[in-house]
């Protein structure tokens, strides 16, 4: 089982801290990285982390991580919401794959309620602010040891 955690991030949030801070909090992307990697390394798992705004580059790298990961987290910003083509690559993985919201999507507006994402995510994290990511390693680390 590989130990290796694709943790992948949609469109807007190389924007984090900087966009809607009332919402999404202060910490930058950067931020979440460093604490995503201080957590893995504290379960010995490797991070391939990235961000990207093209649905193209978010499905590249799901499909790399059939073959190269243990698992994936995804925030899927606002594709959780309307990309049937991630969900269909993160159903060609077998891994476990967690789905991440900084914000709490029920508590905002009806279109953020449904997630593609969510129908083959095996755990969602939303509300939880930056630390979602962290909480989502922490789970990720004690589904590889069992698997
Ligand atoms: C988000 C929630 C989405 O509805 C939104 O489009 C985002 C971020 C979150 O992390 O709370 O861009 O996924």
């Amino acid at each position: 089982m590989s130990k290796t955690v694709y943790v992948l991030n949609g469109p807007n949030l190389n924007l984090l801290g900087l966009r809607q801070p009332e919402i999404y909090g202060a910490e930058t992307l950067e931020d979440v990285e460093s604490a995503v990697r201080r957590t893995a390394d504290q379960f010995g798992l490797t991070v391939r982390f990235f961000q990207s705004n093209a649905e193209h580059d978010l499905i590249g790298w799901i499909q790399e991580a059939r073959t190269a990961a243990g698992g994936i987290v995804i925030n899927p910003a606002a594709y959780s919401h309307t990309s049937v083509a991630i969900l269909d690559a993160l159903n060609a993985c077998d891994c476990p794959v967690l789905e991440v919201h900084i914000s709490n999507i029920h508590k905002r507006e009806e279109f953020r309620h449904h997630s593609f994402v969510s129908r083959r995510a095996d755990g969602v994290i939303a509300g939880f602010g930056a630390q979602g990511y962290e909480l989502a390693i922490i789970r990720m680390a004690r589904l590889l040891e069992d698997g």
